[in-house]
């Protein structure tokens, strides 16, 4: 995804020239905007998402001042052309709270694919990024370091799990691989590099999403997902048998009609197949369903993770078991990038053309027209909604979490340093789903947490969590 940049992205930005004409009109609105205050009074924009971190460009922690200026003498550090796309965090560290953000070397002069926000901010108000797990990791020029990272995700185990393309700019590099870390020592516990058949010339793994079977146990039983949104492919990789298998389908593909993107005043064409995935809940012994999107289309579609994890059936045969992928009727408003289901079975993601936010509740109600929720709508601060996650707090509350990029600005070449491109805001999930058909509370469902030792098939048994005194993380910043 996010792709066009070294192929053709001079291209994009001839044809795009057309529209710079109103992107001025919109950045003087901006303007205008902003000068009544950052309250929204539209009726029809509200946000109650709160602003975490905001960054017109973002800016590193380098060793020292030197450094920093030696890195943009040898090209390295090109200051706002750095471009966050993924965020996470974990909230089980020893000094609080941290949250990694994710960015791509599809251009040059990113000094850091990999980082955490630390707690220091630049003069003009930019928080400070600092390489994870250090800059040996993040430097360019080694397959043994990290090259290139769209996503990643933290998992219930206490794991970074980290996709690195392998790619700079358009070069393959180094073969695609994932690694996880440790987030309590900070050490690598795992690397796999993709073989040399699992990925096309214009692959790009862009999105992973990690299934722990036993999070209860030794958290070996981990699959991991992963969104090949370039060449149009599903990757699953088996931590315990430490293999991998690709798989193909139809529903893996852009849908043409879809290929346009009108975010705000900026539009832009980009054919990019699967990218969004998500994961249902867990549930003891039973099966969890994937589910994902390409991201030009408005179609979701659904496949059993018992089908995907079946590495008889997929290793000979990456077509095998085309049926058992099915995609909804009914379709969304837009086309959408990130997503991700929180416990209650409720899917979140985001809308980019309408600047929103959307939900939808799996358990009561089928997919698609008025069964989606807008659940948070805001033309300046819900721009491009390119990583979103459900985090759970450690009193069980779980919160919704979101990475806004500005990327429709980015392609159309008028993303400039001198205003916010860059928002992570967060808000808990109760809160923003409340009087919606997401509320799962409204539906006589309160709070649910499953009792993994129910188990089996039968039926799933739901306690209530007790209210509980919290430090939220949120208001910070
Ligand atoms: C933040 O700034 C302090 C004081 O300058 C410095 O000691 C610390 O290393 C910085 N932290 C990071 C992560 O750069
Ligand atoms: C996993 O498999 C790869 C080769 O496919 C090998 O290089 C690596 O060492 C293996 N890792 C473990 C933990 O077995
Ligand atoms: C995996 O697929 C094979 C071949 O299609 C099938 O025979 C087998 O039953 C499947 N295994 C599981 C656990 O579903
Ligand atoms: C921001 O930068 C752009 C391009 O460099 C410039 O046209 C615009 O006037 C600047 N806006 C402000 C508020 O400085």
């Amino acid at each position: 995804m996010y792709t066009m940049v070294a192929k053709d992205f001079l291209y994009r930005r001839s044809k795009l020239s057309f529209y710079s004409g109103t992107a001025k009109h919109t950045f003087l609105a901006v303007l205008l905007y902003a000068s009544f205050g950052s309250v929204n009074c539209q009726s029809n924009q509200q946000n109650n998402l709160r602003g975490v971190y905001s960054w017109k460009a973002l800016e590193f922690a380098f060793p020292s001042e030197r450094a920093r200026e030696a890195a943009i003498s040898r090209g390295e550090f090109i200051p706002g052309s750095p471009l966050p796309i993924d965020m996470d965090v974990f909230y089980g560290g020893k000094r609080g709270p941290m949250v990694f953000l994710s960015i791509p070397r599809f251009q040059d002069g990113v000094p850091v694919t990999i980082g955490y926000v630390s707690n220091n901010v630049t003069r003009d108000g930019n928080p400070i990024i600092a390489p994870y797990p250090d800059w040996s990791w993040n430097r360019l020029g080694g397959c043994d370091a990290i090259t290139s990272v769209y996503r990643i995700q933290v998992d219930a185990c206490g794991r970074l799990w980290i996709l690195d393309t392998g790619k700079l700019g358009d070069r393959q590099v180094c073969r695609p691989q994932i690694l996880a870390f440790s987030l309590t020592s900070n050490r690598l516990l795992r690397r796999y590099r993709f073989p040399r058949d699992h990925f096309k010339d214009d692959s790009i793994y862009v999105t992973v999403i990690v299934d722990v079977r036993d999070p209860e146990g030794f958290c070996r039983d981990t699959f991991v997902y992963i969104a090949d949104v370039t060449g149009f492919a599903l990757i699953v990789y088996d931590m315990y048998n430490n293999q991998s298998w690709r798989i193909h389908n139809n529903l893996f593909y852009p849908y043409p009609q879809y290929g346009t993107f009108n975010i705000k005043d900026d539009s832009f064409d980009l054919m990019d197949g699967i990218l969004g995935l998500a994961l249902s809940p867990y549930k003891f012994n039973q099966d969890r369903i994937l589910y994902f999107h390409s991201l030009a289309s408005r179609v979701e579609s659904w496949v059993p993770t018992s089908v995907i994890r079946n590495y008889t059936m997929f290793y000979d045969d990456p077509d095998a078991s085309p049926r058992s992928f099915q995609a909804f009727d009914k379709e969304r408003s837009s086309q959408s990038a990130a997503q991700a289901m929180d416990r209650n079975g409720v899917l979140f993601f985001g809308l980019l053309s309408d600047l929103a936010i959307g939900c939808w509740n799996s358990r009561d109600y089928s997919y698609g027209g008025d069964n989606i929720e807008k659940i948070a709508v805001n033309s300046e601060t819900l721009q491009f909604p390119s990583g979103l996650k459900i985090i759970t707090a450690k009193n069980g509350r779980q919160e919704l979490w979101v990475v806004t990029v500005s990327f429709q600005k980015f392609m159309s070449g008028s993303l400039t340093p001198n205003e916010t491109n860059f928002r992570i805001q967060a808000a808990y999930v109760d809160e923003l789903v409340r009087g919606t058909k997401c509320d799962v509370a409204s539906l006589g469902i309160s709070n649910v947490v499953e009792r993994p030792t129910t188990g089996g098939y039968g039926p799933i048994l739901f306690t209530k969590i007790r209210p509980a005194r919290y430090t939220f993380y949120i208001d910070h910043g």
